[in-house]
């Protein structure tokens, strides 16, 4: 399914010498990964994310550290945790997101299915229920 949310786990392979977790097809089968990006640093107080994309597919991975995706998908909202590197978040189509509560150490991968492209950001969350409803009346239609 390429909407919603879902936590995904990552095959992981311990050993004594640490640890080896694989991202690949199989974990991203909703969409084919166009673009990676990494935030780090973020101060505890701060906010990333507060949009929500029309088309975009992303799976957010917390390599280091640990923050918390706070997730409306128009008709529920939802909170996760994320604190291991082997259990990535994903987020279809139409989720409107909010990372917060950085740790000092957090680092996120992020794996996207397209390219940057500010055109399919929607940054107001009032836009968003509204763009959310009106796809709900257009699929009546169809
Ligand atoms: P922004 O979308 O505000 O990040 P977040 O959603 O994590 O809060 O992006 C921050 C800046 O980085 C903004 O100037 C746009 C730019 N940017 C790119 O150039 N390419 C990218 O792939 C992304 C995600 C952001």
């Amino acid at each position: 399914m390429a909407n919603g949310h879902r936590l995904v786990t990552l095959p992981s392979h311990v050993d004594e010498r640490g640890t080896l977790v694989v991202i690949d097809d199989t974990v991203t089968p909703d969409f084919e990964v166009r673009r990676a990006y990494v935030i780090r640093g973020v101060p505890g107080a701060e906010v990333r994310g507060a949009h929500a994309h029309r088309e975009l597919r992303q799976i957010v991975v917390p390599l280091a550290g640990s923050f918390t995706v706070s997730v409306d998908d128009g008709e529920q909202t939802a909170e996760y945790l994320l604190a291991d590197s082997g259990v990535g978040l994903f987020l279809g189509r139409m989720v409107w997101r909010e990372l917060r509560a950085f740790s000092e150490d957090a680092v996120a991968l992020v794996l996207a299915s397209d390219r940057y492209n500010p055109d399919d950001y929607i940054n107001d969350l009032s836009q968003f229920h509204d763009e959310y409803a009106a796809q709900i009346v257009t699929m009546a239609f169809l």
